[in-house]
């Protein structure tokens, strides 16, 4: 049971993924809680994670887990489906109840059961994320009557990590993966990496808008909230603070960061794996 006794409003939140997808999550919790610190941490010296095994996955996961809580994060969020899916188990046991801690996930699962009964969904994600299997066993833990279609697309991360977010490559992929049989008609598609809201304007784009596109990052926002509110852990300082750690430079993290954090960025590499 976590002991919140020992956990202060005013320590902050730590964030992470293999690289910049997780920026769109740290996006909307310094949107919806812009009192709260928040310290990123992108794991570039091995982005991306999607295609590696699961065992280096959690090595990473882990390490990265224990340097959040040695800076004294009240809470983690998990921001990326692989490590979710694939090292929840490893990190849980290294966080215990030292932090709040969440998956991007469980918010993703609860917000289709409830909005998508008997109607067909799509889920995209990394190798790693479709082969886990995480989201249909979440899924059927709350419901048989939604018909899951999971596609691997593992050749979008690397082109958004270099930056070919709106580039004519990018679109032919998105179409070639869009146009599987197994999407035929889906009521709504997850985007089952954090990295994917980096290109949602040309998925919803492909399905005419007619197709609830979902990601993550404002349900997981919410969740955090609420979590924090019970437990009486919302910073009520006026002095927040965002730190960035990148375990390798990344002059493209630190371009997409800036974008997404205007005049906010302090950026630094922290050498994890030195
Ligand atoms: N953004 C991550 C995810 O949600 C990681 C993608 C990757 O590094 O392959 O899965």
């Amino acid at each position: 049971m976590l002991n919140t006794n020992i956990l202060k409003s005013e320590q902050p939140i730590g964030v992470f993924d293999s690289g910049i997808g997780g920026l769109t999550v740290a996006k909307a919790i310094h949107q919806q809680l812009p009192q709260e610190s928040i310290i990123y941490f992108g794991d570039t010296a091995h982005s991306p994670w999607g295609s590696q095994s699961s065992t280096a996955i959690q090595h990473y996961a882990t390490r990265i887990s224990e340097t959040l809580l040695e800076q004294k994060c009240k809470a983690i969020v998990i921001a990326c489906n692989t490590a979710s899916a694939a090292a929840f188990a490893a990190i849980q046991h290294v966080v215990q109840d030292h932090a709040l801690l969440f998956n991007v996930i469980d918010p993703v699962i609860t917000h289709m059961a409830s909005k998508h009964q008997n109607k067909i969904i799509g889920l995209i994600g990394t190798k790693q994320t479709i082969k886990s299997s995480a989201y249909q066993d979440r899924l059927s833990q709350q419901t048989n009557s939604i018909d899951l279609r999971s596609l691997a697309t593992p050749l979008l991360v690397p082109l958004i990590e270099e930056g070919f977010c709106d580039e004519r490559p990018i679109h032919d992929i998105i179409k070639h993966y869009m146009s599987n049989p197994c999407f035929k008609d889906i009521s709504a598609l997850i985007l089952g990496c954090t990295h994917y809201p980096l290109i949602k304007n040309q998925i919803v784009a492909f399905f005419q808008n007619k197709v609830e596109v979902v990601d993550s990052a404002q349900l997981i926002a919410n969740v955090l909230e609420q979590e924090l509110e019970v437990r009486n852990l919302r910073n009520k300082s006026i002095t927040s603070k965002m730190t960035f750690y990148v375990s390798h430079d990344s002059e493209f993290f630190n371009h997409t960061a800036q974008q997404f954090f205007p005049g906010e960025i302090k950026l630094e590499t922290y050498p994890l794996w030195d």
